[in-house]
């Protein structure tokens, strides 16, 4: 039995902006998604948290996957990824299906398995719950099935993972997951993808839990790109600049302007309609006590990344408004094998 893990992440700065080719700075967070591969005689999945499973041949997996894909790229031309979510979510463990047909078609898996998934990240609340399996299944089957691949070529996977799960993702929350601590990412050809060294106490960061988002991160990021693009483009390229900033900031320890980036990037985040009423509150209140609140991630609710020099009184704001503040720990390792 082999065991791979990969931690989720959280955005400091550059969520949707990175969609169009912007920047992005994006951290990992200390709670990590786990997969248990074993050889078997059927190709057997467990969702531990769902307390769903199912079997499969591998023929039907094969299959899947050439469906997926072709779906895939219609949805692509019409640019309309409505059919492609709909099928995953009308399938028995569709999204999870998905991944593991996936990386069988990737990885030329021929033999069957058992697949155990449990998560400590709650599915689709902005903290990269999708993208950290997406990484930690074709670990774990590559160790598996002894084709051990590289941290890149498992990221060349994932982001392949990411595509069927959320259309035209960047590919910065499967980067981050796959190789972990804190990055710079840029989409293009290739990704600019590098690690950050923030050498500063990552501690006075809290993360909280709004609520469930209704829409999926494929679905939010095509409400994004169906504003009026001039609209659009320029919070894009403000959330841009803010992001190059943000580097700077880091670099120089320069907390007070990190503050407000966070916050001129959850304005900007709201402008672009994915915030929620419980993430303009909390902002609200911790920019009233001289903090940063924002949004991470797709947004729709989901979890806010707050920061303030008196943890406390961050605290305390926080819990006022009846949420509860995450101490999680942050920039932690990548994609990692548990055990073999
Ligand atoms: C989602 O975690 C981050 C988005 O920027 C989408 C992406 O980067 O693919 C909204």
């Amino acid at each position: 039995m082999v065991t791979c893990s990969a931690p989720g992440k959280t955005h400091l700065i550059g969520e949707h902006s990175v969609v169009y080719g912007e920047p992005a700075i994006i951290i990992s967070v200390g709670k990590r998604a786990y997969v248990s591969a074993e050889k078997a005689e059927s190709v057997k999945i467990y969702a531990h948290d769902i307390n769903e499973s199912g079997v499969f041949s591998i023929s039907e997996l094969k299959e899947f996957a050439e469906t997926l894909q072709q779906l895939w790229a219609n949805c692509f031309e019409t640019k309309n990824f409505v059919p492609l979510y709909s099928l995953l979510k009308n399938e028995h463990l569709g999204h999870i299906k998905a991944m593991i047909a996936k990386t069988m078609a990737e990885l030329d898996i021929n033999a069957p398995f058992s697949l155990k998934i449990s998560s400590e990240l709650p599915i689709g609340s902005g903290l990269g719950s999708s993208a950290a399996l997406s990484v930690a299944v074709p670990k774990a089957l590559s160790e598996l099935f002894k084709n051990t691949l590289t941290l890149d070529e498992i990221n060349q996977v994932a982001y392949k993972i990411e595509s069927l799960a959320h259309g035209t993702p960047s590919g910065g929350d499967n980067s981050i997951c796959c190789y972990g601590g804190a990055l710079w990412f840029k989409k293009g050809t290739p990704n600019i993808i590098e690690p950050l060294h923030l050498d500063f106490t990552l501690k006075n960061f809290v993360l909280v839990f709004t609520r469930i988002p209704q829409l999926t991160t494929g679905e939010l990021v095509s409400n994004v790109r169906s504003l009026d693009p001039e609209y659009r483009d320029l919070r894009v390229n403000q959330l841009g600049m803010y992001t190059y900033e943000m580097r700077e900031c880091l670099a120089k320890q320069d907390f007070t302007r990190m503050k407000e980036l966070m916050n001129l990037a959850q304005e900007l985040l709201a402008e672009l309609g994915v915030s929620i009423d419980a993430i303009d509150r909390i902002h609200t209140a911790v920019k009233e006590i001289n903090g940063g609140a924002k949004l991470s991630g797709a947004g729709g609710g989901g979890y806010m990344v707050c920061y303030h020099e008196d943890l406390q009184l961050l605290e305390q704001t926080i819990k006022k408004l009846g949420y509860v503040p995450e101490q999680v720990e942050l920039g932690v390792e990548g994609v990692r094998t548990e055990r073999k």
